[in-house]
């Protein structure tokens, strides 16, 4: 009889790489990675490259003051010992949330959206929240939907890893092209296909930091009900307006019932906690019952695959931070916008010095100038690519993003996204400076 040789295994095994989902292909997916990877090759750059929240904001925490203050709203509001709340916070819990009621109430009082608390749903991030909500709006095969260009890679990857299809709709420098929204609906509609969800950020985009103003922000919901089609509003940096550049969340305004919004506590109250969350009030008609559930129960349904239940514990401290700022984050929010208005204002002011009008044009160098959000859109003469950022960051210390990661097909290749917010005044002073020796190296070069 002959004795069978084990094959040895050998220390790693080996996968192709083309039998991963297509998405890895793509380069949106590298985005995030690849800002930790450059930024960590070059620590002692001045990055202009991510949009994280200033530490100013973060210092002062007091998270076990926090998680006790939720407590006593626990015990306060349901009556719950000190035993019980405690279980609530240590083990599983449902799906839809914890703090439901506490962000329902806020968002009536700062964003004037008024939904029931069981349409709100708690996520791991703004990020789970896209991705859940895309999940479970797109049923059909051939639905399509259509993102701003650019676009943040978020959504568009979610969208990418679900296998559903985009279309890119071009942005003015008022945000969202509605003309060609329209033409791309009418496209559709003659093709026997349909617009399923238009994903956006209508203040202050991220990357382009365009904003839609009040008409636009009208005719788009005018273009939702005519079109059938739904919205997913991301506002995460809607709480950076000030009083004249501040227009109602979509889901607001009369309307307001085709759009799904989606928040986070990341820029308002800390990233670490990850909690994020959704509006959901529409009603899903059950075939032949006549009978509705709310949308928001269809998509913790999907939530329930992916994450199971948003972490309580971090769902208490941003209740206990509610609790403690009287349901509101309104006054807080305004402290936060006006740091990251000043250094929106330094950044500009800076660029401004550094690259003069009359050299501006000699360049062939322009920007926009929000007046919110995190971020500014730079247009370089030659291509804002990788060999270029490796160049800025060996010969002149300064980091910023490609543009081209958040374009959908093949723009950008000529912009960059330069984000200050959590950069110190004397940081934007001397990036700026050397953004200006690098643009005008390029010129001579
Ligand atoms: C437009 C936009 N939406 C969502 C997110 C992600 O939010 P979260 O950290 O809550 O997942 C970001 C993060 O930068 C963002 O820029």
């Amino acid at each position: 009889m002959m004795l069978q040789t084990a094959v040895p295994e050998p220390a790693t095994a080996h996968l192709d790489e083309g039998a991963l989902h297509p998405a890895l292909h793509s380069p949106v997916l590298d985005s995030v990675s690849f800002l930790s990877e450059v930024m960590g090759r070059f620590p002692t750059a001045i990055s202009f490259a991510p949009g994280a929240p200033h530490r100013a904001f973060l210092d002062d925490l007091d998270l076990e003051a926090s998680l006790d203050r939720f407590r006593h709203h626990l015990a306060a509001t349901r009556g719950l010992s000190t035993a019980q709340a405690n279980r609530l916070l240590y083990e599983y819990g449902p799906t839809k949330g914890i703090i439901n009621d506490l962000v329902a109430r806020a968002l009536r009082l700062d964003e004037g959206i008024h939904a029931p608390d069981e349409a709100v749903v708690i996520t791991a991030g703004c990020q789970e929240a896209v991705l859940v909500t895309l999940r479970t709006l797109f049923g059909r095969p051939g639905d399509v939907l259509a993102v701003p260009d650019p676009c943040f890679s978020g959504a568009l990857g979610a969208a990418r890893l679900l296998d559903i299809e985009v279309e890119p709709v071009a942005e003015t420098a008022h945000g969202l092209d509605l003309d060609e929204l329209d033409r791309l609906c009418a496209g559709l509609r003659a093709a026997g296909r349909r617009l399923r969800a238009l994903y956006l950020t209508p203040s202050f985009a991220n990357p382009s930091g365009t904003t839609l103003d009040l008409a636009a922000r009208q005719r788009l919901l005018a273009t939702a009900h005519r079109e059938d089609f739904y919205i997913l509003e991301d506002n995460v940096y809607g709480f950076t307006a000030s009083g004249t550049d501040a227009y109602p969340a979509l889901k607001s305004m009369p309307g307001g019932s085709r759009v799904v919004y989606l928040g986070s506590f990341a820029k308002v109250c800390l990233p670490g906690t990850r909690i994020g969350y959704l509006v959901a009030d529409q009603l899903v008609q059950a075939p032949g019952t006549g009978r509705g559930t709310l949308l928001a129960d269809r998509i913790a349904a999907v939530k329930s695959m992916v994450t199971l239940n948003t972490s309580p514990i971090c769902q208490a401290i941003i209740g206990g931070i509610l609790v403690a700022q009287g349901g509101s984050l309104a006054a807080a929010n305004r402290r936060r916008a006006d740091l990251y208005r000043r250094n929106l204002r330094l950044l500009l002011a800076g660029l401004d010095r550094h690259i003069p009008p009359g050299e501006r044009n000699r360049l062939g160098v322009r920007w926009n100038t929000p007046s919110g959000g995190f971020f500014v859109r730079m247009t370089l003469p030659v291509p804002a690519d990788l060999a270029l950022l490796e160049r800025s960051a060996r010969r002149y210390s300064v980091l910023w993003t490609p543009m081209s990661y958040f374009h959908l097909r093949g723009g950008g290749t000529h912009d960059l996204r330069l984000s200050c917010s959590y950069l110190s005044p004397e940081d934007i002073e001397e990036g700026t400076r050397r953004l200006a020796r690098l643009v005008s190296s390029v010129h001579d070069s």
